[in-house]
């Protein structure tokens, strides 16, 4: 693989700071070049991936595929996204995300085609399935059956009338599991997840669910992209920055230590681990 190649990236990502005590797995060495170094994550690890403006805006409200367009489609950004998701055996998105990113596929190989066999080396090397399970995340049960993802691996966390809703109109790749009567709480869904035998889950999202992992401590690392640019709100109407509805700020798990800073172009890809601090000056 070349790595100058256009359908790879015009360069690699420069890592500027890399914690030295992170795990790191087997990964092919034309990924390693890339990403700046390796990467890995503890066996018990929910890490989520989320790009944001430089003034921290995640979602614009009224746009599909709002992390496309605030990160401009950076090549770099779809490749990190494409290392996470391939390091994950799970990927956990939440209804309102699976509701604004019709046909999208929540694996590696969608998002950055050109390393899917790199990434599938990870996997293999890992002893993965070829392809995390997706897991949606919706107490009403409000999704579209015919969403191409649901035809992979999947799994459906949501309540009972929900479970009444998607029952018998589901592919039969994806299962789905009552919580609860009413909306469940985010450490049942974590809970869930974790009895289906994942140890190494990531998710992407959205800001809605963020927040409650964040606010019950539930969340251990967060990569970060920051695009190099604003948000206008007058132009974008209603938006929402990464942790929403969440009154996290003093929390113990709102606070991060950081773990690797890499940059590519003016993109800033920063790694955090939640619930440690590093002091203060
Ligand atoms: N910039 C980025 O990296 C990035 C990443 C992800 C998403 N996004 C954007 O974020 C926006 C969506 O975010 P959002 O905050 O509006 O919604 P969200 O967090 O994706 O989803 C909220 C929905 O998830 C379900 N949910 C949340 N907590 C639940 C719980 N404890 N139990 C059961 N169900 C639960 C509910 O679904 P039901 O209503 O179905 O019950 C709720 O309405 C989109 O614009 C998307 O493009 C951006």
């Amino acid at each position: 693989m070349s790595l100058s190649s256009p359908t790879v990236l015009d360069r690699p990502l420069t890592c500027l700071f890399e914690d030295p005590g992170l795990p790191a797995y087997r990964v092919p060495q034309a990924l390693i070049e890339l990403y700046g170094g390796s990467i890995g994550f503890p066996e018990l690890c929910l890490y989520a991936n989320f790009v944001a403006s430089i003034d921290g805006i995640v979602a614009l409200e009224q746009r599909d595929r709002s992390g496309t367009v605030i990160s401009g489609g950076s090549a770099a950004d779809r490749f990190v996204m494409g290392l996470l998701r391939a390091c994950a055996e799970a990927v956990v998105v939440a209804g309102g995300t699976f509701r604004a990113t019709p046909n999208h596929r929540w694996i590696a190989d969608h998002i950055f085609p050109a390393l899917a066999d790199a990434f599938g080396r990870i996997r293999h090397d890992l002893k993965r399935a070829a392809q995390p399970t997706l897991v949606v995340v919706s107490a009403r049960g409000d999704i579209d059956t015919r969403h191409p993802p649901l035809e992979g691996p999947s799994l459906v966390l949501t309540t009972r009338e929900g479970e009444a809703r998607l029952r018998g109109r589901v592919p039969n790749s994806c299962k789905i599991r009552a919580l609860s009567e009413g909306q469940p709480s985010v450490v049942s869904v974590i809970d869930a997840v974790r009895a289906e035998g994942f140890r190494t889950v990531l998710t992407e999202g959205g800001p809605s669910f963020l927040g409650q992992l964040v606010a019950e401590q539930l969340l251990d690392e967060l990569f970060l992209t920051v695009a190099p640019r604003l948000v206008d709100p007058a132009l974008e109407g209603s938006r929402k920055s990464l942790v929403e509805a969440a009154d996290v700020l003093g929390r113990v798990g709102a606070d991060g230590r950081l773990l690797s800073l890499r940059r590519h172009r003016s993109y800033l890809f920063l790694r955090y681990r939640l619930g440690e601090v590093d002091g203060h000056e």
